[in-house]
């Protein structure tokens, strides 16, 4: 009797309990799934298919004077090695130099595509704990940018808007923007080009452009798009949807802006949450560090559009994104060459190859944080994350490093600039507190072995001397300034600044323990550098730095003559020699003199130091040094045609150039750099010059037009020279050049910097909320 009773009530407690087993279980079982997977990977052999990409490659163009059956075979195999190189990606990364290296590549053909798991997407790598959008502080600065007063432009600056728009009005028409939208890819130039109308008053094409864009589907990318490259369609996309939807208010332009960013979100989800600059989006292989072959500028290039997603929104995801950006960027202020400079170049995927040595010994899994990966000749390796950007090299020998102010390095400068505008004094570089960031630490230890992420310094005390915003811009501009800023030799006779790009070379010495870097200017001059002007001279305001507005002014000044020089044409790059007297005047004798000799050829270029320009420590031990290489110059670069014929005074290859120009790229005329800065001048420092310089760029960029493109009837089409005429007007003609061209002589008031700011790509988001 009793035993019954306690078997059942035995049975009764069993049940729940079990019940609350099986449900424990389960949970177990699906929260560690993906454990549980790798174990069980680990326990297999470790084979990978040891195929070569390039030869696999080489196999397919080759198909044609091959047997067919030959042919099936060799596609079953290839088929075959991708199923397990497929497999054995889920649990291991991807660790490839550069897209085009990219094993995704050969899956191409093999894509059993299947929309439904397109569509949907798990993230590998996801974020733990987001960092939260800072909330705009009561007491944050007040951002007084514009000039108290402008002189009234009068009648002369209405007739340069009609003339503006006028011009802008026929390109947008001849581009037939509208009537190309097609399924086969997104309409990046009707986007890009959204805001533009809007400013110019152009209603209805505006109207039917916007009902065209909000009929189609941004969640994912049309089919036949096989790339995504993240920066451009962050750029004019996510940057055009976003500008136009800050200016009309249309909600439908902001729901597609929401599409395109949780899409390009998925570009971030790699082991260090460093994005993906070229994307394969249908690849089955996306289990992928960045490349380590990556530019830092478009690293950073969605940073202002994803602060603004998360202001307007309240989510927390894209803010965190662009964050984690920044902060890998912090703590990789001092791993190249110049301190809070950044190569053109470097590896974004933080990886430092664990030797195999260690790896016998273990230390992949203690000391090292090591992470089994995939290399691009799809061996295993192990993986160091060291969760900065480190120098790219060359089998384990650092390579040489290129610095430059090219549109997209500055874009790391100043997108960290603007953010601080646009999160009204708050700072990306700063988390909020510590308990935050206690939270944070927890989280990424927690996480498994493969997932671990180490982006971040560990000690809550490290983050107290972090570096702010302002510091980073200062410093990063000074080195500008010191070191890229020169007085080219020109027929100007006029000492005109210009921003050169570096070649850097560290050497050790080993008698008194310094590290010497070494530093070569290039004395080359792209126009896409003059808006480093305008960065400088916003930074001038946000920052609180007056000097810069010189500096800014003469950058400016010195772009402007030197396309007056070349009849209002922008040669694409142009490599010079440095002033050498008071007036930097050109003396063609010498210059003939020098080239016979055979300066300008290359020689060695072993250098002896001549100035140290800046010391610093970067730990006790070691001292940094920065010198310019003594050998200075052109001769630094090889060149076969720099000989000049005596009696014509010209280049005996290329009478074209002139004599005073080593080198050119080809004629443009369309670029926005130049009006951009004198823009940027004219609304900060109010001074009515840079409307006078504005309107003759104007004039001249129009007679260049009509002169190049001189159609029946005066009819004449707006294309870019350097493509022999046949080339479109790019998307930037539309989205900034016409547009700086037209706010130049707007009512300052219009869109004023106190209240946007203008992205990289042209488009503005609004500073206030
Ligand atoms: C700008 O140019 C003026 C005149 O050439 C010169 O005096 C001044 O030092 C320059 N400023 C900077 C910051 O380069
Ligand atoms: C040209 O101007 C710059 C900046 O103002 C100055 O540093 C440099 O010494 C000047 N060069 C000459 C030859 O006067």
């Amino acid at each position: 009797m009793s035993l019954t009773k306690l078997v059942r009530s035995c049975i009764r407690r069993l049940r729940s309990v079990v019940i609350l087993v099986i449900t424990v279980s389960l949970l177990f079982y699906y929260t560690f799934e993906n454990e549980l997977d790798m174990l069980n990977s680990k326990a297999e052999n470790e084979y990978t298919p040891s195929i070569n990409a390039g030869s696999r490659l080489e196999d397919k163009s080759g198909v044609l004077d091959v047997q067919r059956d030959v042919i099936s075979e060799r596609t079953r195999l290839l088929a075959t090695d991708l199923k397990v190189l497929h497999e054995k990606n889920r649990y291991f990364p991807l660790l490839v130099s550069e897209p085009s290296k990219d094993p995704s590549k050969l899956l191409e053909t093999f894509n059993d595509l299947n929309l439904n798991a397109l569509g949907t997407y798990r993230e590998r790598y996801p974020v733990l704990n987001e960092a939260s959008l800072p909330v705009s502080r009561e007491d944050g600065p007040e951002f007084r940018i514009q000039s108290e007063s402008f002189e009234d432009g009068g009648l002369e600056d209405a007739e340069m808007l009609s003339k503006i728009r006028e011009l802008f009005v026929n390109s947008w028409s001849q581009q037939e923007l509208i009537e190309k939208v097609s399924e086969y890819d997104w309409p990046l130039s009707l986007i890009d080009s959204l805001d533009s109308l809007y400013m110019m008053g152009q209603v209805e094409k505006f109207d039917n452009a916007v009902k065209v864009i909000c009929n189609i589907d941004f969640t994912l990318p049309p089919l036949s798009v096989e790339i995504i490259d993240l920066s451009d369609v962050g750029s004019r996309a996510l940057g055009g949807l976003l500008s136009a939807y800050e200016l009309s208010m249309n909600n439908g332009l902001l729901e597609k802006a929401i599409e395109v960013a949780n899409f390009l979100l998925r570009a971030f989800d790699t082991p260090n949450r460093v994005p993906l600059l070229q994307y394969f989006w249908k690849s089955k292989l996306n289990n992928k560090f960045p490349y380590k072959n990556s530019d830092v500028g478009h690293l950073t290039s969605l940073t202002l559009e994803f602060i603004k997603l998360s202001q307007l929104t309240h989510k927390n995801k894209y803010y965190d994104a662009a964050q984690r950006v920044y902060r890998t960027i912090l703590s990789s202020l001092d791993e190249f060459d110049l301190e809070h400079l950044f190569p053109v170049q470097l590896d974004a995927s933080g990886c430092s190859l664990i030797s195999s040595d260690k790896v016998q010994e273990g230390k992949h899994l203690t000391d090292l944080n090591g992470m089994k990966s995939i290399d691009e000749n799809l061996q295993l390796i192990h993986c160091q994350q060291t969760g900065k950007l480190v120098s790219l090299s060359d089998n384990g020998v650092r390579c040489e490093q290129l610095f430059n102010m090219d549109a997209s390095s500055q874009s790391t400068f100043s997108n960290l600039m603007k953010s601080y505008q646009l999160l009204q004094g708050n700072d990306i570089l700063q988390i909020i507190d510590d308990q935050h960031i206690t939270k944070q630490d927890r989280a990424s230890s927690f996480d498994g072995e493969n997932t671990k992420f180490q982006g971040f310094p560990t000690k809550v005390g490290d983050f107290r001397d972090l570096h702010s915003s302002k510091q980073v811009f200062l410093k990063a501009m000074e080195s500008v300034k010191d070191l890229m800023a020169f007085s080219p030799s020109t027929p100007l006779n006029e000492n005109i600044t210009l921003i050169s790009s570096l070649k850097t070379k560290r050497r050790v010495s080993p008698a008194t323990n310094e590290l010497h870097v070494e530093v070569t200017r290039n004395y080359d001059m792209k126009f896409e550098r003059c808006s480093l002007a305008s960065i400088l001279v916003l930074g001038s305001k946000v920052f609180g730095k007056p000097d810069y507005i010189n500096f800014a002014s003469n950058l400016t000044s010195g772009c402007f003559q030197l396309m007056q020089l070349f009849g209002g044409l922008q040669p694409s790059e142009l490599y010079m020699d440095p002033c050498e007297n008071t007036d930097c005047s050109f003396d063609s004798k010498l210059k003939m003199e020098r080239a016979n000799d055979g300066l300008y050829y290359h020689t060695d270029s072993s250098s002896t130091d001549i100035a140290v320009i800046n010391g610093k420590n970067t730990n006790e031990a070691q001292q940094t040094i920065v010198i310019f290489a003594a050998k200075q110059g052109p001769s630094i670069y090889e060149v076969g045609d720099l000989e000049v014929d005596v009696q014509s005074k010209q280049w005996k290859n290329d009478p074209q150039r002139p004599l005073w120009v080593n080198k050119m790229g080809p004629m443009g005329l369309l670029a926005p750099n130049a009006i951009e800065a004198v823009f940027y001048l004219y609304r900060i420092t109010g001074d009515t010059k840079w409307r006078t310089m504005g309107r003759e760029m104007f004039k001249t960029t129009v007679d260049n037009l009509q002169n190049v493109n001189v159609g029946a009837k005066g009819v004449w089409k707006v294309n870019e020279l350097h493509e022999n005429g046949h080339g479109l007007a790019s998307s930037v003609w539309l989205s900034q050049t016409l547009k700086y061209f037209y706010l130049l002589f707007s009512d300052s008031s219009y869109l004023s910097f106190d209240e946007y700011v203008f992205t990289a790509g042209g488009h503005l988001l609004s500073t206030t909320e």
